[in-house]
């Protein structure tokens, strides 16, 4: 019998094959089925590359405009869903009432148990449509006011930012926020993907595995880190104070949010494109406070500890300056990443194998049970 090895956090132990997302940490590229992201950002839309991470292929133009269709017409939540989200309570955190929206989306879903391809596309379709508006809705019943329909003629990003405060919003935060779902639907066996996957390879279903995949999510070392990034530059308040602020935090041994991956060793190539994203936003708020303390946090991590900042970092100014809230971050980053944990599962469902690793075991072997009225 070989002795199991292991790996602690499973740093560079390769899980599977997959033929979805590749990342060259060392190059900082990453490539959807192939794709550059850079690509993708300059001249795709983020319901283009859904349907690129599902079906593996871009779109013709008559596939894409049926498909851009097909989301917009499954946005609406069933009036029950609606009153069962007035029953939360005002303080469910917005990761919290998402991980149970998605629950409860399975409890109405007729084709919840079918795992053929096609069903499971179609629950794909439905879950990307419909998480949106359960963010929306939340943020604003939240407040005591009444969600906002979606409006089929706005594109899944614009459509998002009109439920979510009900006026149409610029030209440039409608493309700003697209290229930022573009950016954060897929990462390879990210750990809320392989979360996912997990639960897939037990033949549970594709509801079960996007929870499952939120729960993970949520965590600060994960998609988490977003909201806290924002907290810090908000509790730094000014760019004079960001200097001193982050060599202190530093002498403490703080770790600083939004900074350093398990894989890229590099400049992380959508944090190029949110540091530029957040600059943009930043002057049409008319306020650049947020990208400035940003900009030196990062001069600063590079200068002290060689960490470049990752997805989370540009991205927290980039959503404040479009007047988004904090805790809303990481339900963003859920609304596009479902599309790439939707498409793992769909790969794990047409390939699969239960995923069941070892432990190396570090216990006593030899314990001798002992009464309990002598212990
Ligand atoms: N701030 C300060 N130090 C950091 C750091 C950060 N953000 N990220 C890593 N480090 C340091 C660690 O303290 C450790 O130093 P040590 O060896 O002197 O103890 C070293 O770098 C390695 O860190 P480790 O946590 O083992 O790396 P990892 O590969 O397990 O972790 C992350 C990767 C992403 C979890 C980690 O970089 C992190 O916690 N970042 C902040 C959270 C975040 O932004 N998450 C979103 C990721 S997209």
């Amino acid at each position: 019998m070989t002795t199991p090895t292991f790996k602690a956090g499973l740093e560079d132990v390769v899980v599977s094959t997959s033929e979805i997302c590749f990342i060259d940490g060392e190059q900082g590229r990453l490539l959807y089925r192939g794709y550059d992201i850079h690509d993708l950002v300059a001249r795709s839309t983020f319901e283009e590359v859904v349907y690129l991470l599902w079906h593996g292929a871009l779109p013709t133009r008559k596939e894409l405009g049926g498909f851009v269709k097909e989301l917009a017409a499954h946005r609406r939540l069933s009036p029950k869903i609606i009153a069962t989200l007035r029953g939360f309570p005002g303080k469910g955190a917005p990761m919290e009432v998402l991980r149970t929206g998605v629950s409860l989306l399975g409890m109405f879903d007729r084709e919840h148990d079918d795992h053929s391809r096609e069903a499971s596309l179609r629950k794909a379709l439905r879950l990307t449509a419909q998480i949106p508006t359960l963010v929306a809705a939340w943020a604003r019943i939240r407040k005591g006011k009444e969600p906002v329909a979606s409006s089929p003629r706005l594109g899944h990003a614009a459509n998002f930012l009109w439920m979510l405060f009900g006026k149409r919003p610029t030209e440039l935060s409608a493309k700003a926020f697209d290229s930022c779902l573009i950016l954060h639907a897929d990462h390879e066996f990210n750990a809320s993907t392989f979360a996912a996957r997990i639960t897939a390879s037990t033949l549970s279903d594709m509801y079960s595995a996007v929870t499952s995949a939120i729960g993970t999510l949520r965590g600060p070392l994960h998609g988490g880190a977003n909201e806290q990034v924002i907290r810090m530059l908000l509790g730094i308040g000014e760019p004079a104070r960001a200097e001193a602020w982050i060599r202190e935090a530093l002498d403490q041994k703080q770790r600083i949010m939004g900074f350093g991956h398990r894989v890229y060793h590099t400049e992380d190539p959508r944090a190029t494109h949110l540091r530029r994203l957040s600059e943009a936003l930043g002057r049409q708020a008319g306020d650049l406070t947020w990208y400035e303390i940003s900009r030196v946090i990062e001069r600063e991590m590079q200068a002290e500890k060689g960490l470049y900042p990752n997805v989370d970092f540009y991205s927290a100014s980039t959503y404040h300056a479009m007047g988004i809230e904090a805790d809303l971050f990481t339900p963003i980053f859920a609304m596009s990443r479902v599309s790439g944990w939707t498409a793992h599962i769909l790969e794990q469902q047409a390939h699969n194998r239960l995923i069941r690793p070892r432990a190396e075991y570090t216990g006593p072997t030899r314990a001798t049970y002992v009464p309990i009225d002598r212990r």
